[in-house]
């Protein structure tokens, strides 16, 4: 059994094959929070020790007893506003303008299998053996119910973690904050790792240790974002990749999010982690339910190569969903880098025609091809053809693409519009501005809002009739600039701060019905690269463009922090010219190439400027590709290096059965006099030989993991490595 209860005590155990989740009910119906971490078989509460600490004051039913307070005590799901002084995951204004709210247990249930969230992105059971746990509880006037779910995927060691909060009143009451994830953690000398950047430079690693308040990591950008991504890590001191306890939490959102970790008097560590409070209100009438958006939750106490493996399990079989959910990728080409807005029907062509000979898949038509689209400043909305540079319409053009047997995608930017735009000229109010005050512009473009439903109609009657106009197989979905001035013309007044929160559903319903209209269309998602990379975006696109910095060195370490919890098969990588357009770095084609394979792989430039030389190494690359392809996006991922750190960034993809292996990466800067350095392989099976293809040497699993490969000596900048490693009899 996944789910353990003991009746009498009101324990709840969560179990998964090595993970132990324990929650409490005391006598007085406060939940609390016991344990997240290796499975123990028994009730760890009596770890628990209370005492009467100045200031930290006591429930009125505690009676004389100074020892029970709500702001010692480890919670499950604390509220705000009535002696709990540290970060809340709800807070409610109700009629009478008071906002405390005090939670006890009322009932529970449990049920197998696992149901959807309303509107929202959620995991789900699939094949798997799945149980959920329903805790109520109910504040004690009565009039707010909040039900927590937690669903155990137990040989996958993760949760789904999600929050109902009803109204049972008789007035309508103002939620202020309802967070996902509350958990007390009393013990343990903890760092966190999270996930910060900008455009062009997402998700750096940054590994932190606890200091005393509050750390946050957020995103009040309407997106996810560049600059904070909705996961975080926990981590024992001394965690390594392949020791150590550490636990993580994803947040299937996409919109405004907060990860808090607040380090108490005491030196307990507490993890909220949600919708952003700055930018969400949300009015329920009598008798409403509001749904928080899911989190999943996973423990290791093998470090962060098995937390990282869970993850991408978990995302890859149980977010991730459709046609191409677990199928290979199409090797395609992007004109963006190739061509800018400058381009035409003729100009795709001689890029595809190149592109097919050498063994590329799909065409992928990227911005410029609609309406009056000759820079960045006009023609967001109107998607619809631009007949003065596709002659002969997109039908034509995708026939003759698919002549060269190449599929075709296209690039849309739908939640955006030009204020230089048929679409804006008839409709200047779909975008989101506060009256009386001018709007904020960015990348010159507006907003449109999202909550209104004759903006999604129309989205999906454009995108739709564009889609069925010809035979085309992908869309990347972009997005590229970020929210402020929230306002909803159609919202009252009391209703505006629910904004935020109503765009990002507006979207997931918009794309939930593309998805299902159009099941063989791959939909790649993107914010300007990896701005809105995230496990709810990942549920109905399962590949998102993780950077528009194409270039190989700072990619291996973009794609080094996106490691850690998104799967390799949802990491949109490209190979671009050089130099690059970033930074203006020369990096040999081969680095470029194995950075661009530990994603879903294309080209994003010209091939016709290549040497016949050039043209056969991207001809060997892409048939690598497609001969590692299933290794790459199946297999193990393990980070070999770290490239924060170290003049090289190396990974590798093990077959889940041990008996093939493939080691890529890049040694960064060359040195005189530099040795080679060997670097240890990981996940092998000790006692087995694995014969190494390059070099035709053999070798034991013990000396590869033990004493590694030795890399050559670097000879220029970015020398790229490879090997593949099969195991022999
Ligand atoms: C964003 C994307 C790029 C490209 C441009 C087009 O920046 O991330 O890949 O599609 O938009 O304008």
């Amino acid at each position: 059994m996944a789910i353990r209860i003991e009746e009498n005590q009101k324990n709840f155990y969560l179990e998964t094959k090595n993970s132990m989740y324990q929650i409490q009910a005391d006598s007085r119906g406060v939940l609390k929070h016991i344990w997240y971490g290796q499975r123990t078989g028994r009730d760890m509460s009596y770890l628990l020790d209370y005492h009467d600490v100045g200031f930290s004051g006591n429930t009125y039913d505690a009676g004389q007893d100074r020892t029970y307070s709500l702001d010692t005590m480890p919670l499950e799901y604390a509220a705000e506003g009535i002696g709990d002084f540290r970060s809340a995951a709800i807070a409610v204004t109700h009629e009478n303008g008071g906002s405390a709210l005090d939670l006890r247990y009322e009932s529970h249930r449990v049920y197998e299998g696992k149901k959807g969230l309303p509107g929202l992105p959620s995991m789900y059971a699939g094949e798997e053996k799945v149980e959920t746990l329903e805790i109520v509880l109910m504040d004690t006037t009565g009039e707010v119910r909040v039900t927590l779910c937690y669903s155990v995927f137990a040989d996958l060691d993760a949760l789904a973690r999600s929050v109902v909060i009803e109204n049972c009143g008789s007035a309508p009451k103002m939620l202020t904050k309802a967070h996902t994830i509350c958990m007390d953690i009393p013990w343990g000398d903890w760092e966190w790792v999270h996930f910060h950047g900008r455009h062009t430079m997402e998700r750096q690693v940054q590994r932190l240790p606890l200091l005393s308040g509050i750390q946050e990591s957020s995103s009040k950008r309407g997106a996810s974002s560049h600059q904070q991504n909705p996961t975080v890590l926990l981590c024992e001191k001394d965690c390594t990749e392949d020791a150590g306890g550490c636990f993580g939490a994803a947040l299937m959102y996409s919109g405004c999010f907060q990860t808090q970790i607040e380090l108490d008097q005491l030196g307990q560590a507490r993890l909220v982690m949600g919708l952003h409070p700055d930018t969400f209100r949300w009015k329920l009438e009598t008798g409403e339910a509001f749904y928080t958006p899911e989190a999943i939750l996973s423990w290791s106490d093998r470090g962060f190569a098995r937390l990282s493996h869970q993850f991408h399990r978990v995302i890859r079989e149980h977010v991730c969903r459709g046609k191409y959910k677990l199928a290979e990728r199409p090797v395609l080409i992007n004109n963006w880098e190739a061509t800018y807005f400058t381009f035409d029907e003729e100009k795709l062509y001689v890029i595809a025609e190149q592109a097919a000979k050498l063994g590329v898949d799909m065409l992928v038509m990227d911005d410029g091809w609609f309406g009056v689209r000759d820079s960045d400043s006009t023609g967001l909305g109107d998607w619809y053809v631009n007949e003065r540079k596709l002659k002969g319409g997109l039908a034509k053009l995708v026939q003759k693409i698919k002549a060269l047997g190449m599929s075709f995608g296209i690039w849309l930017e739908p939640e955006m519009v030009s204020e230089d735009s048929d679409l804006y000229r008839a409709h200047p109010e779909w975008v989101i501005r506060i009256p009386g005050r001018q709007p904020m512009r960015g990348r010159y473009q507006l907003v449109l809002d999202m909550s209104r439903k004759d903006v999604r109609e129309y989205l999906y009657e454009t995108i739709s009739k564009l889609l069925h106009s010809a035979d085309i197989s992908y869309v990347k979905w972009d997005m590229n600039r970020n929210v402020c001035d929230w306002y909803s013309t159609l919202l009252p007044p009391d209703r505006q701060g629910e904004a935020p929160h109503r765009y990002v559903l507006g979207l997931y319903e918009l794309l939930e019905r593309l998805n299902e209209e159009f099941p063989h269309v791959l939909f790649e998602g993107c914010c300007g690269g990896g701005g809105r990379f995230d496990a709810g975006m990942l549920y109905y696109c399962p590949q998102i463009w993780c950077s528009d910095d194409t270039d190989a060195y700072a990619r291996t370490r973009i794609q080094y922090g996106t490691s850690f919890f998104y799967p390799v098969s949802t990491v949109g990588s490209h190979v671009s010219a050089v130099p690059n357009h970033q930074t203006g770095r020369i990096t040999p084609l081969a680095a470029r190439a194995v950075t661009a394979m530990a994603g879903t792989f294309g080209y994003e430039l010209d091939l016709n400027i290549l040497t016949e030389e050039e043209k056969e190494a991207v001809k060997s690359q892409i048939s690598r590709f497609k001969e590692y392809g299933p290794l790459i996006h199946n297999g193990l991922y393990y980070r070999l290096s770290d490239p924060m750190k170290e003049n090289r960034g190396i990974w590798s993809f093990v077959e889940r059965d041990g008996k093939a292996v493939l080691v890529q990466g890049i040694l960064y800067h060359a040195e005189p006099n530099m040795v080679g350095h060997p670097v240890r392989l990981k996940g092998l099976k000790a006692d087995c030989l694995y014969r190494i293809r390059e070099t035709g040497e053999i070798y034991t699993g013990a000396a590869l993991m033990h004493g590694g490969i030795l890399l050559p000596r670097g000879w220029g900048d970015f020398m790229a490595v490879e090997y593949y490693l099969e195991a022999v009899e």
